[in-house]
């Protein structure tokens, strides 16, 4: 749950707002956002890496009032698309804190983040290398880059999001060669800066094992590089992907032991090679703006399964959180807008699409007396819900709030009717 919220009356605030009043203001389903969690987790980041780069991910959730945070807390951002790289600009966001990212990169994109200069262009694969080095030539720039390196860490999360091993989209495989040879070519290509090396081994991780030997074989590459190449590379990424509680009894990594673990694995490979060490850098996405996020939703319908469970609808579902569906996630629900003595049923949060998959919460335990026009509040909904978030049976995506202080303010528009059938001839 987000760091600000607590029961008064028997109801969830958060932000110091009942969430009975966001409701009513405000409508559900909702995105509610705990502005000071954030703002604090950006601290808590800042913190730990005090020596080295924070770029939160953007793709975990991104507005323009978020990238104003994210300016305001001094850290930098990871674009994924344009479009991501838009929202930043559009609030003149530097550039230069900016990193590009991504597996297909168009023409257009690469122009823009070189017209704009962003700070760092990861690439991704030998086609990318040679259309970046064509571009780069042709407007007259020369952008730093990171290599993308698969390092072959078997990340323990779900396949979808594990991101290391060589049989996967992203990235130059270490153990091929593949990642020396794009060294190599980028080397030789005058018009690209290379900087550093990057990897990422994917998302929700708790287990920080992984997350080490990825930045002990980076290292050791950057050595490689020293003694092959005679070039020292200043910067090493090391990516994002740190989990978060989502029911009890999870477990999140500590950032401060994190943040001090990778600097000495990174610090003792380089010393003992006799080089300096580079700077690093962190893409957090989740863990920043997840626990502080909730959604709040309206009970519909409660359909009870005989001696099963009892089958609990809300006016969202699949397309406000899709978490569920994709990756069998796990999610807290509870009853907000009171409190209730009743004993606790066994439960099946589920959302209003034409699909028995469309459920939010697997497994809960909600009040036996739960009735429709009571409110659901399911917590650290902050990362991959708005950004993932459809139009599935033509719902409109539901608004963000912020809360900070004991007010709400709108930071994104729940979208209309209007807004579903605009472009449509
Ligand atoms: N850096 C790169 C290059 C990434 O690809 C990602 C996430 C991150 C950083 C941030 O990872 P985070 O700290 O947020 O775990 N939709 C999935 C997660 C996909 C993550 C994709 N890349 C989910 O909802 O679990």
């Amino acid at each position: 749950w987000p760091r600000t919220s607590a029961r008064t009356d028997g109801a969830l605030t958060v932000g110091g707002v009942d969430v009975r009043d966001l409701a009513r203001e405000h409508g559900t389903p909702l995105y509610v956002l705990d502005e000071d969690d954030v703002r604090s987790r950006m601290r808590d980041y800042a913190t730990a890496f005090s020596d080295s780069d924070v770029h939160y991910a953007g793709k975990a959730f991104l507005c323009k009032e978020l990238v104003r945070w994210l300016r305001e807390e001094g850290l930098g951002l990871d674009v994924a698309s344009g479009g991501e790289l838009a929202v930043a600009l559009s609030v003149g966001f530097p550039p230069e804190r900016i990193t590009m990212h991504g597996n297909n990169k168009s023409a257009a994109e690469l122009t823009r983040a070189l017209e704009v200069g962003v700070g760092h262009i990861v690439v991704d694969s030998f086609d990318e290398i040679a259309r970046l080095g064509f571009l780069a030539e042709r407007l007259g720039k020369r952008p730093k880059v990171m290599v993308r390196i698969t390092t072959g860490v078997e990340a323990h999360t779900h396949e979808f999001i594990a991101t290391a091993h060589d049989d996967q989209k992203f990235g130059l495989s270490l153990s091929s060669g593949a990642a020396a040879e794009a060294v190599r070519r980028i080397l030789a290509l005058p018009q690209l800066e290379l900087a550093g090396l990057h990897s990422h081994i994917g998302s929700q991780i708790v287990d920080t094992a992984g997350f080490e030997v990825a930045a002990r074989r980076l290292a050791s590459l950057l050595v490689e590089i020293k003694e092959e190449h005679g070039v020292l590379l200043p910067e090493l990424d090391l990516g994002g992907g740190y989990g978060i509680a989502y029911v009890e009894g999870d477990e999140a990594p500590d950032i401060k032991e994190l943040a001090d673990g990778l600097r000495e694995i990174v610090a003792k490979v380089c010393v003992a090679a006799g080089l300096s060490v580079p700077r690093l850098t962190v893409e957090p996405g989740r863990t920043i703006v997840g626990p502080g996020g909730i959604t709040l939703y309206e009970v519909g319908t409660v359909k009870d399964v005989e001696g099963l469970r009892s089958y609990v609808s809300v006016d969202g579902g699949m397309s406000d959180n899709v978490r569920t569906a994709l990756y069998g996630a796990d999610y807290t629900a509870v009853l907000a807008s009171r409190e209730s003595q009743a004993e606790p049923v066994l439960s099946r949060l589920v959302g209003k699409h034409c699909e028995s998959g469309d459920i939010i919460v697997r497994d809960c335990h909600l009040p036996a007396d739960l009735a429709p026009g009571d409110l659901i509040a399911v917590a650290a909904t902050g990362a991959y819900c708005r950004s993932l978030a459809s139009n599935y049976n033509y719902l409109p995506k539901p608004a963000v709030v912020a809360v900070s202080g004991g007010t709400a303010r709108v930071i994104m528009q729940g979208e209309t009717e209007d807004d579903l059938l605009r472009g449509q001839l």
